[in-house]
């Protein structure tokens, strides 16, 4: 099957599939500076944490592009200053601020501005092309723990459009279909951004893979009553003693895992660690525009004069976690322990602010 590919770099611009258009029409929109890919982070047209670094890398490309000053402190500066405005599009998926990190630190140490320029670009591609094989890694890996004929249970949108290709949560799935074996899909809504529904749900039925779709609310039944093989999520930030955050619910749907004996697990690449962060309590949550909540399809279909609360992440204890499936092989507990050593030098805790 083709995969479809959220992100492609054209030499002077990126083109970016517009995910809040999905399932209805696929389009690419043309981003020509930084402030477009700024905007696209911020409106979700490009979403899921490894695709937003990815989208984050170029984004410095298309700045450097236009740079106009040869003066290497000036163009270093003026790096960090862009690299901290396309940080503050969204603050939880921290893949975004490690590529921004990435693109700075390879750069900081070149002479020349056209030398820098040259090395963000090569970087950017770096990031880009590494994703697909990490997320071939991640689903290799998660594969492992299951077997033909199973179903398994995933929330909001983890797959290859989230990523450069194959996704996270959702390689195991991919890598099975292309290896002949059946691995089914339950896909919650994911309410209120429906994307399980708009997402995966079409994800999964355009790659010939059997998906059930149902409400957030049907998960403690089907989990209840149904055979389900394993709960697998993706990951926007793991503190460093496994916390997760997640989409908003993923940590709901973590207790009913537990209480019905159903194995969860966290499917992500290392750069959605952040050692910097000792547990989920410090990791920075989401809130969007209360319109997600209170309209659908523009129209307002909550009642006037009342309060909203909408935050777009939650944090699941570790202790809920069975594994954590990275490229580098399935985590488990002790995570403080397990974790810490798969911390690279180059990681993202390495000081590039110099
Ligand atoms: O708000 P979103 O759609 O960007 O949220 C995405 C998720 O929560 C994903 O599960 C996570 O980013 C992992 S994507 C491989």
């Amino acid at each position: 099957m083709t995969f479809i590919s959220s992100l492609q770099w054209k030499g002077d611009h990126l083109l970016l599939l517009d995910q809040r258009q999905l399932p209805h029409q696929e389009i690419y929109l043309k981003q020509t500076a930084i402030e477009d890919v700024w905007n696209s982070i911020s409106a979700l047209v490009v979403r899921g944490a490894p695709a937003i670094g990815i989208a984050a890398a170029y984004g410095l490309v298309l700045w450097s592009q236009h740079a106009e000053t040869n003066e290497v402190s000036t163009f270093k500066a003026e790096l960090r200053t862009q690299g901290e405005y396309l940080a503050s599009s969204r603050p939880t998926a921290v893949n975004l601020s490690w590529a921004i990190d990435r693109i700075i630190r390879v750069s900081f140490s070149l002479p020349t501005v056209e030398k820098m320029k040259e090395a963000i670009l090569k970087e950017a591609t770096i990031i880009h092309q590494e994703d697909e094989l990490v997320c071939q890694r991640i689903g290799e890996h998660g594969l492992k723990l299951l077997k033909d004929g199973d179903t398994i249970l995933t929330h909001c949108n983890a797959g290859g459009i989230a990523t450069a290709k194959y996704g996270t949560a959702l390689a195991p799935l991919h890598l099975a279909k292309q290896n002949g074996l059946s691995i089914s899909a339950i896909a919650t809504e994911t309410r209120p951004v429906l994307q399980g529904a708009r997402l995966t749900a079409w994800e999964l039925e355009r790659a010939g893979i059997d998906v059930t779709l149902i409400t957030d609310s049907m998960a403690a039944h089907v989990l209840k009553t149904k055979k389900i093989a394993a709960v697998i999520v993706g990951a926007d930030r793991i503190a460093a003693n496994g916390d997760t955050a997640n989409k908003i619910g993923t940590l709901g749907l973590a207790h009913i895992a537990q209480a019905y004996q159903v194995p969860f697990y966290v499917a992500a690449p290392l750069s959605t660690i952040d050692y910097s962060v000792p547990h989920g309590d410090a990791i920075p949550i989401e809130e969007r525009d209360p319109k997600e909540i209170t309209h659908y399809q523009g129209e307002r279909v909550a009642a006037e004069n009342i309060k909203i609360f909408n935050p777009a992440f939650d944090v699941t204890p570790h202790h809920l976690i069975k594994g954590i499936i990275t490229e580098h092989g399935i985590i488990r507990t002790p995570y403080e322990e397990n974790l810490v050593h798969l911390s690279l030098p180059d990681d993202k805790n390495t000081e590039v602010h110099s």
